[in-house]
């Protein structure tokens, strides 16, 4: 079982490119389906999400090339089926969009219930509330998701919670619908963006997205495109975290500086300097880092998917922070972990207490869950001596290469496989 094995201490220093966003590509990879022509996409991260979409994509027909790592070239065309009972799937959240794209284009779609990250209950009533509204009748059996309609109608649409799933599926299926669609209290995040960019390329009339109301004219057709998926915010806001924890200097470069002004905002407030030029961002840590309060908010308040990250921080920051988690009920389960790298942390709830400790401790630690183990990982380079993270399977669904990248930046970490391997890395790392 592969592991990362790592030896705490260097500040971490230099430049990284950062790759495109997991979660643009999922919904443009599942609003693939909605052509028979072909769609070039460039910037498309190598994750392992990624990569079990892409395996189910061509299990029901669509043709798929792959020119380099980053490109994928494919074709919907010639779908075979409607149904999407994969096993694979089962394990990432967005299996969902193919209901979203499938009912659009095909009027059906049958698709395995989501999974993903176990950070608490993860409701799907407002997508099913989004799809009944334009006419499909939903029900779920036998572990699938069954959408379908004669007509798919233009409606209006509350969401009565921002989410960004529920904004996206509804979008891909209106896109197709008859008439004029209005999302209201929609997801304002940069991939919610990115899609609606995506499927205008295709010729979709997709107006207002990054705001709370979205309108959706409806088409007949949807036609090949050629498009380069945005920058992922996530995997840069966590490299500016692990230049704040390790006292580093680090730039991250092909970013959108926009997207990532919260993540900036807290760094600044807790004692970094930050410098922004047109796609980079340089975080430097070069003194003691200080206590701060955050909660997590939809776009463009502060990711829940930084939260571990976060934390991670204001846990070796001078005085007492709190962190509310204000999107999913089970996001501090790491919190144990951390502990027993040296961490003084109190959850009540959804908020935790933090007071700064001043350094963390090498231990053998799990990641439960994908941002989570990151923060883990971030702590680990931060700590004395030696840490063994396992379950590392989580870190890979959305980080490509994620030890590969600290490594270019001074990091002492590998991807270890059998105790041997283990007790070399051991010896080199003295
Ligand atoms: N919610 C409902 N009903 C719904 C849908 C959502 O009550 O029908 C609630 C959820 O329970 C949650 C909140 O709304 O409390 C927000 O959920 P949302 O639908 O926005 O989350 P998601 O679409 O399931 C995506 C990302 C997550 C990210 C969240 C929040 C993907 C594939 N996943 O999940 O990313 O944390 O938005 O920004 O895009 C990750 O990448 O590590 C990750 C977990």
């Amino acid at each position: 079982m592969e592991q990362y094995a790592i030896k705490g201490g260097n500040p971490l220093v230099g430049d990284v490119e950062i790759g495109g966003a997991k979660n643009a590509a999922l919904p443009i990879l599942a609003a693939s389906t909605m052509t028979d022509e072909s769609v070039y996409i460039e910037n498309m991260p190598d994750v392992r999400d990624i990569n079990v979409l892409l395996e189910a994509l061509e299990r029901i027909g669509v043709m798929e090339k792959r020119p380099d790592r980053h490109k994928v070239v494919m074709n919907a065309g010639n779908i075979n089926s409607l149904v999407v009972d994969d096993e694979a799937l089962k394990k990432i959240r967005a299996s969902y969009y193919l209901v979203g794209a499938l009912l659009g284009k095909y009027r059906h779609a049958e698709v395995v219930l989501p999974g993903g990250c176990d950070i608490g209950f993860r409701a799907i009533d407002q997508h099913i509330k989004g799809f009944r509204a334009l006419g499909a009748s939903v029900t779920i059996e036998h572990g699938l998701i069954k959408a379908e309609a004669e007509r798919l109608v233009g409606s209006h649409i509350y969401m009565d919670v921002s989410s960004v799933g529920a904004t996206i599926n509804v979008m891909m299926a209106a896109t197709m619908a008859e008439g004029m669609t209005t999302i209201e209290n929609a997801a304002k995040e940069p991939h919610v963006v990115d899609l609606a960019n995506f499927l205008n390329s295709m010729g979709a009339n997709i107006k207002g997205a990054g705001t709370d109301v979205i309108r959706i004219k409806g088409v007949t057709r949807l036609h090949g495109t050629e498009y380069t998926i945005i920058p992922d915010q996530i995997e840069a806001g966590t490299f500016m975290f692990a230049a704040a924890v390790t006292k580093g200097d680090v730039t991250v470069k092909n970013v959108i500086p926009k997207h990532l002004e919260s993540i900036t905002a807290k760094l600044l407030e807790i004692g970094c300097e930050v410098e922004e030029t047109d796609d980079c961002i340089r975080v430097v840590a070069s003194k003691p880092l200080q206590h701060t309060h955050v909660k997590t908010l939809p776009y463009p308040g502060f990711p829940t998917d930084m939260q571990p990250q976060i934390t991670v921080a204001l846990a070796l920051s001078e005085g007492t922070s709190i962190v509310t988690e204000s999107i999913f009920e089970n996001r501090f389960k790491y919190v144990d972990e951390l502990t027993r790298m040296g961490a003084s942390i109190k959850v009540e709830g959804n908020t935790a207490i933090i007071t700064g400790v001043k350094r963390y401790t090498g231990a053998s630690i799990s990641a439960p869950d994908l941002r989570a183990g990151a923060a883990l990982v971030i702590a680990a380079l931060a700590a004395e001596g030696l840490t063994m993270v396992d379950d590392i399977r989580y870190i890979q669904r959305g980080y490509e290469d994620f030890h590969l990248k600290l490594q270019g930046l001074g990091a002492q970490i590998e991807l270890v496989e059998t105790e041997k391997d283990f007790q070399k890395f051991r010896l080199k790392t003295g």
